[in-house]
């Protein structure tokens, strides 16, 4: 297909973006052409590098980059790029990034799922003015996971998530000796819908704080696009950074997913599983074999939660053939089960909506009944203490609401989904889990780490802006 055809497709899609999201989607029947390579951020170099740490700049700018072919889009990136460039950190290793910003607005750094300092972890209110930095330093103590950074502005995350203020930092384990597939075999995949107005800027409707859904599909910055693969197996991190759009992946082959790790790494054993559900910033981890399908055979990674074009999210081309050693062990790694016999308290946080005044009314995402207060602490966990958090969801005004929870500085694990136990493919550590409506899962945790404001909230932005959190304090 030629670039002028892509354009027109293109262009004829975006006009439909005064109809809301929900009703758009249908009108996109055309299938996508998977015609993009997949493009893979690229991996930051550090500035300098000493015994114990590895120092890294990032600059915020705005930039304007092709995000469908022959249309220039501008956004906000980590050096300008959408997404931002991959830091890789190691274990035991400190990582410093200094973040310039050089946008116009002040903005805040979080690295999702990492067990930082208070004055690292990017509080809501501890921004960066325009024309100024920031150093933010990591001590990389947690375990091997795929984590990722993005802006955390109070008021301001959805639009600036949605402009590209998002970037992978991956955490390996430098005695990592698995024989999982590595290198160019680990492939990083992140999954964002977005909407772009008739001249193909990126269009940020959050629908009144509903959250902002999208008609195209991208990821790693890129519409539905194509990976070119060799007939063996593949190591894929996939991470939902959508603003409010949950996904449910499968192969078009039928083909289980073996999926290896959850947000917080790997699971003590490998978990077959055909459909994969991730909610807005979890993360999961898979390895597909393609080592049965003949040379040029295409294999669409699904959504069935998307319809219409949404349906489809980017698809696989196997193109030849290579040896392979990499292999899926059935015990993955060891780890500790935190047991309710060891919870101090039961803590019980309520996501719900409250109307707001005004016509016609609109709605404010509260947890507890509480709109987010920098300046009010909504729970003070103790230095050491396991407690169990209890997350209930409440419908507002007849819309399934899901919320997809997120605890700040340390992970949980899933006691109970609805009075059962988790489903397998919940049951590794995690940072963000999904509580949708009229849900009530209880997780489990230890405090750990450091003392100090932390948060918990819900990770649509859109909620989460307007204004699901709370404040945290850990003493
Ligand atoms: Cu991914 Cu508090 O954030
Ligand atoms: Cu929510």
């Amino acid at each position: 297909m030629t670039q002028q055809m892509n354009r027109r497709e293109f262009l004829a899609l975006a006009s439909a973006a005064v109809i809301p999201a929900s009703r758009q989607v249908h009108q996109l029947a055309a299938p996508p052409d998977f015609e993009t390579e997949l493009p893979i951020p690229p991996v930051l170099a550090p500035v300098k590098s000493d015994l114990t740490t590895d120092y890294y700049e990032v600059t915020q700018r705005e930039a304007w980059t092709e995000i469908v072919s022959g249309i220039r889009t501008k956004i906000r990136g980590y050096n300008g790029s959408f997404p931002g460039p991959t830091i890789k950190a190691h274990r035991g290793r400190r990582t410093v990034v200094a973040h310039t910003n050089h946008l116009t607005i002040s903005t805040v750094v979080h690295l999702h799922g990492g067990v930082t300092k208070p004055d690292s972890d990017g509080f809501p209110t501890d921004t960066i003015p325009p024309g100024e930095s920031r150093r933010y330093e990591y001590g990389n103590s947690g375990r091997a996971a795929t984590l990722w950074y993005h802006d955390h502005s109070w008021r301001d995350s959805g639009r600036n998530l949605h402009m590209g203020l998002a970037g992978f930092y991956l955490l390996e384990d430098p005695n990592d000796d698995t024989p999982l597939p590595r290198e160019q075999y680990d492939v990083p995949l992140m999954l964002q819908d977005r909407s772009f107005t008739s001249d193909g800027e990126l269009d940020y409707d959050h629908q009144r704080h509903h959250g902002a859904t999208g008609n195209v599909m991208l990821v790693n910055g890129a519409p539905w696009p194509v990976l070119k693969v060799a007939a063996r197996k593949y190591r894929f991190r996939i991470l939902n950074a959508s603003n409010a759009t949950a996904v449910a992946l499968s192969l078009s082959s039928h083909q289980p997913f073996v999926q290896i790790a959850t947000d917080q790494g790997l699971l003590r054993a490998p978990v077959s599983l055909p459909m994969m559900r991730l909610a807005m910033a979890e993360r999961v981890e898979v390895v597909i074999d393609f080592s049965a399908y003949p040379i040029g055979t295409r294999i669409v990674l699904q959504n069935r939660r998307g319809r219409g074009r949404l349906s489809r999210v980017m698809c696989f081309d196997v193109v030849r053939k290579e040896r392979d050693d990499s292999f899926v062990p059935a015990s993955l790694a060891q780890s500790e089960t935190l047991r309710s016999s060891e919870a101090v308290r039961t803590r019980t946080f309520v996501f719900g909506g409250r109307p707001t005044l005004g016509l016609p009314p609109g709605v404010r995402w509260v947890i507890n009944g509480e709109a987010f207060d920098p300046g009010r602490v909504d729970a003070d966990p103790r230095l050491g203490d396991v407690e169990i958090w209890r997350f209930v969801s409440r419908g507002f005004l007849g819309r399934a609401m899901l919320h997809p929870v997120h605890t700040h500085l340390v992970p949980f694990q899933i006691l109970t989904r609805n009075g059962q136990p988790p489903r397998a493919e919940e049951r590794g550590w995690k940072d963000t889990v999904a509580v949708d409506r009229d849900e009530v899962v209880d997780v489990i945790l230890r405090w750990s780490g450091y003392r100090g404001r932390y948060l918990l909230h819900c990770h649509n932005l859109e909620h989460e802006d307007h204004s699901m959190m709370a404040r945290v304090d850990v003493i």
